[in-house]
């Protein structure tokens, strides 16, 4: 009996214990569905948030497994923790930060499986729970040694590029041969915790050698699956403990998860296997080196002559990328632009999906700094109006308005959708150098008759041209 339930309520406790998981379960699922519009994410958050406390308050009165003293602390720590890390990371290390969650996810599952293992008498395991602890235990080993490997590279503690030795696939299929082997022997004999703690020994190196191979650069798309293998650990952590509700949530993760991993392969024009197996993006091309052989020349603007252009444009569309998070830009676009509206400029801004280092960076990026939404279009629905459109201002964006990936099919990203950001009138671009992007490649679209270059770093840029838009 639960000392914490009054006795009226005692007979009842298992049907509002498995009511209250289905409402948490809805709420997740509402929750991710506002998720798919910057307009409703906010509030998506919190259902979600507030599924994730039903569901945490429900499983302390249903178990009493630990103290609720070791749980108080552990809610204390981790929320100091949590609301440090939020105020501080940039929106450039993103990415580490959801690797590390993955990772913490996924050994979070494999542990409480573990503990599970640990507690219950071996023997009256179920084949089928003995087949959930051995997925749960190498599922989420593998994501926590494989999200710390995706981590070290995106610090740059260990060297992003892809690390090959002779025969690592062969070794990785075997290692895998041998956890099925393991799993096969811990099934005939649940009771050997040896064999239990061999299979995670295997699972934690088999997590190290898939992300080992894997160059930086593709991180995010690792991140995004590890994610999604997150949600598999803790589902199968479910069956073994029982529980409805971590089923289903995990099980979202892990749909979500793939769903998310394969519309950024979309989006690159690349497969999954490519990503995982390709070690894409290792060696770059020096695009100001190529340009240089090839005799190509640049046209440069300054800031005057581009503040002339934007503010008589009927039309202007800004093309945010990566080294607008860069340079944490995101304000100085959004001054730029109101700056541009107050003369009666039809101000958009133009989102392709992998702009920048992961999903929805940009529009992150652009709410921060309060960009209207209505503004923000995406890719199918801007370039019908780049044909239409005076001015473009492409800001610490490459590879997405490449026009090689729609023109020329040696290249490597052909293929791959762009922002046609070529076919508007004029074409600013706002960038440091004319060094190349995430894919290494030089980009045709800055000698371009229509392109000029706006050579600085992106925020600076955007400062001297607020300044020249207000003398003008
Ligand atoms: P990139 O092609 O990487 O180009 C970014 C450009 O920003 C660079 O050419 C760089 O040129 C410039 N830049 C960097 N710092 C700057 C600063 N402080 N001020 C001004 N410019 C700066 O970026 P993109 O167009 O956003 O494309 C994203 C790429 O990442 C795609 O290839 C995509 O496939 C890949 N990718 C994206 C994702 C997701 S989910 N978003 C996931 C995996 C891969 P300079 O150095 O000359 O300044």
């Amino acid at each position: 009996m639960n000392p914490l339930v009054p006795e009226f309520l005692a007979d009842y406790l298992p049907t509002l214990i498995q009511l209250s998981y289905l409402v948490a379960a809805v709420l997740f699922i509402l929750g991710l569905k506002r998720l798919s519009s910057p307009a409703t994410a906010r509030s998506g958050n919190r259902m979600a948030a507030l599924a994730m406390l039903i569901g945490v308050a429900v499983t302390l009165f249903d178990r009493e497994i630990v103290s609720f003293q070791y749980i108080v602390a552990g809610i204390l720590i981790g929320a100091v923790i949590g609301a440090v890390l939020a105020r501080k990371v940039k929106m450039t290390s993103m990415p580490e930060l959801v690797s590390m969650f993955n990772g913490f996810g996924g050994i979070a599952s494999a542990l409480v499986a573990s503990g599970e293992y640990f507690r219950i008498a071996p023997a009256v395991f179920q084949p089928e729970e003995l087949a959930a602890l051995s997925i749960s235990l190498l599922v989420g080993t593998m994501t926590f040694t494989g999200s710390m490997v995706a981590f070290s590279k995106l610090r740059g503690l260990i060297g992003g590029s892809p690390v090959i030795y002779p025969g690592h696939k062969i070794v990785s299929t075997l290692l895998f041969a041998a956890f099925l082997v393991f799993t096969v022997l811990f099934f005939m004999d649940a009771g050997n915790a040896y064999l239990f703690l061999a299979l995670a020994g295997i699972a934690f190196l088999l997590g190290i050698l898939m992300v080992l191979p894997i160059g930086g650069a593709d991180m995010p798309v690792v991140i995004s699956l590890l994610n999604s293998l997150t949600g598999l650990a803790a589902s199968a952590t479910g069956f073994v403990l029982h529980n409805n509700l971590l089923i289903i949530s995990g099980t979202l993760v892990g749909a979500a998860g793939l769903i998310l991993t394969l519309i950024m392969c979309k989006a690159m024009n690349r497969s999954l296997v490519n990503v995982v197996f390709g070690a894409f993006g290792s060696g770059g091309v020096d695009a100001a080196g190529a340009a240089a052989a090839n005799g190509k020349t640049v046209k440069e603007v300054t800031a005057g002559d581009l503040a002339v252009m934007a503010a008589y444009a009927r039309r202007v569309v800004i093309v945010p990328g990566y080294g607008l998070a860069v340079a944490q830009a995101q304000h100085a676009v959004r001054e730029v632009a109101d700056l541009l509206e107050s003369k009666k400029v039809d101000v958009r801004y133009g989102i392709h999906p992998v702009a920048g280092r992961m999903p929805g960076h940009m529009n992150v990026l652009l709410a921060e700094a309060n960009v209207p939404y209505p503004q923000l279009f995406d890719m199918e629905e801007i370039n019908k109006e780049f044909p239409k459109t005076d001015l473009v201002l492409v800001i610490g964006a490459n590879d997405v308005v490449n026009p090689d990936a729609r023109l020329n099919a040696s290249s490597p990203i052909y293929g791959m959708p762009i922002l046609n950001v070529d076919q508007a009138q004029n074409v600013i671009i706002f960038k440091r150098s004319l060094n190349a992007g995430y894919a290494g490649i030089d980009n045709q679209l800055f000698y371009s008759d229509n392109s000029y270059l706006f050579f600085g770093d992106a925020k600076q840029s955007l400062e001297r041209l607020q300044k020249a838009l207000k003398e003008l």
